[in-house]
C-alpha cells in the first residue's frame, strides 16, 4: 500500500465512525422522545385499585347510601332507587353512562356533579363495581369501551 491508499483508508475509517456516532445519537434521540410521548399519554384508570376504592367508599356511603343501601341493595330513602349490585341492572350500564346519572341526577336522584369531584365520582364508580360478579364486570368493562368516563 502506497501512502495515497493508506491515507485513503484511514478517511473512510473516520467518516465510517462519524456515521455510526450519528446513528446511535440518532437512536438515542428517537427513543428519548418516544419515551416522553408514552409518558405522557393518559393512562386509561379502568377497575378498582386499593386508593380509589378507600375514597370510593368514602363517598358512596355518605352520598349514595340513604337511597341505594349500604351493600347497594337499593330502594331505601326513595323506593325507586335501583339495587346497585349485581341483582337489578345498573352492571348494564357502561361507565360513561353511570357518571352521567352521578353528575345530573335523575327523575328522583338528584344531581351530584357540583359536590363531588370527578375523582371521586371515578372511585365510587370503581367502588360499586366490585359489587358485581366477574362475568358482570366483564361484560360492562367491555361496554365502557363505547362509553368511558370521560
Ligand atoms: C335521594 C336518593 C338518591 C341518592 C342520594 C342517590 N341516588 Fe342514585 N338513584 C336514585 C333514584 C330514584 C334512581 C332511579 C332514577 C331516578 O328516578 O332518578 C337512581 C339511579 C341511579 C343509578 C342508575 C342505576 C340503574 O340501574 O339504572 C346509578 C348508577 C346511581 N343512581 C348511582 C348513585 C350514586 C353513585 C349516588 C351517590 C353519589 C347516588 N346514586 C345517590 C336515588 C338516589
Amino acid at each position: 500500500m502506497n501512502r495515497r491508499e493508506i491515507r485513503k483508508k484511514r478517511l473512510l475509517t473516520r467518516r465510517r465512525q462519524k456515521g455510526l456516532g450519528i446513528l446511535l445519537i440518532g437512536t438515542l434521540i428517537v427513543s428519548l422522545a418516544g419515551y416522553q410521548i408514552w409518558r405522557n399519554i393518559p393512562q386509561v384508570e379502568t377497575l378498582p385499585g386499593p386508593d380509589n376504592l378507600d375514597l370510593g367508599m368514602r363517598v358512596y356511603i355518605d352520598t349514595c347510601a340513604s337511597c341505594h343501601g349500604t351493600q347497594g341493595e337499593g330502594h331505601l330513602a326513595i323506593a325507586e332507587a335501583p339495587a346497585l349490585n349485581g341483582n337489578e341492572h345498573s352492571w348494564h350500564h357502561p361507565d360513561g353512562q353511570i357518571q352521567r346519572v352521578i353528575q345530573n341526577g335523575g327523575q328522583k336522584m338528584p344531581p351530584f356533579g357540583d359536590q363531588l369531584t370527578d375523582a371521586e365520582i371515578t372511585a365510587t364508580i370503581r367502588y360499586i363495581q366490585t359489587w358485581w360478579s366477574a362475568d358482570q364486570l366483564a361484560s360492562q368493562q367491555s361496554r365502557s369501551l363505547q362509553d368511558p368516563i370521560r
